[in-house]
């Protein structure tokens, strides 16, 4: 008998996220990462609680956001974190935007830079400036259905699993090594809302495990 492939734990993760919660004592200096969000920010939001409750041996000196309406920077008010608006429809350029976020990433002794819903295609500017050390989360297993609709395309694929990516950020659009992934299955009646949501849930996870990861390796490596 074929096993149901839909029958996969709505929690199976290709990678324990889990270790985020392992996080014992701060011997370290704490990795500063600089944020970047377009929208909601609750993947941002996750970051600022996981620091807040000890959970990561972080900070976060500044979220900037690009769109005036996002509601990341209410929450960032809310951790006291600082934010900045860049707005990039008053740059000329992406490499002009990036310009501007790497001058203001530097000037907060930024360390690592979190893609969390960051909506803008990234230029040489910004990963030349943070070599290997830009990370992106996508609602969807890389390298299938990269890019814009995540979520609509594996709909219209019409396939089983979909889920969500952490990785490290290259040239190309949501592309580079994968350093966290969860599956989530497409149930029969899923609009890209409801799955969207259930994506979510994974992200908030591989979100916290990838960061973990990072500064569990820079303890070991970078002394
Ligand atoms: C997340 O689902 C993230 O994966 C996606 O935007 C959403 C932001 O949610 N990012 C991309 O599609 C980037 N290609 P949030 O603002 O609530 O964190």
């Amino acid at each position: 008998m074929t096993a149901n492939p839909v029958s996969v734990n709505s929690n199976a993760c290709l990678i324990s996220p889990e270790i985020g919660k392992s996080y014992i004592a701060p011997a370290h200096p704490p990795l500063k990462l600089g944020v970047l969000a377009s929208g909601s920010g609750s993947n941002f939001e996750v970051i600022a609680r996981a620091i807040q409750n000890q959970e990561l041996n972080a900070k976060i000196p500044v979220l900037i956001y690009n769109n005036p309406e996002a509601k990341a920077a209410a929450r960032a008010e809310k951790y006291g974190i600082p934010s900045i608006l860049l707005n990039h429809r008053d740059c000329k350029s992406r490499e002009e935007l990036d310009t501007k976020i790497v001058k203001t990433f530097q000037e907060y002794d930024v360390e690592w830079v979190v893609m969390a819903g960051w909506m803008r295609i990234v230029t040489k500017v910004l990963l030349d400036a943070f070599p290997d050390r830009v990370i992106n989360i996508h609602p969807s297993l890389l390298p299938s259905f990269p890019g814009i609709r995540a979520v609509e395309q594996a709909l219209a694929a019409k396939v089983k699993i979909t889920g969500c990516t952490v990785h490290i950020a290259r040239l190309e659009v949501d592309s580079g090594p994968i350093l966290m992934q969860a599956a989530v299955p497409v149930l029969p009646d899923d609009t890209a809302e409801t799955l969207h949501a259930r994506i979510q849930v994974q992200e908030h996870k591989i979100m916290l495990g990838a960061i973990a990861l990072i500064a569990e390796s820079n303890r070991k490596y970078c002394d």
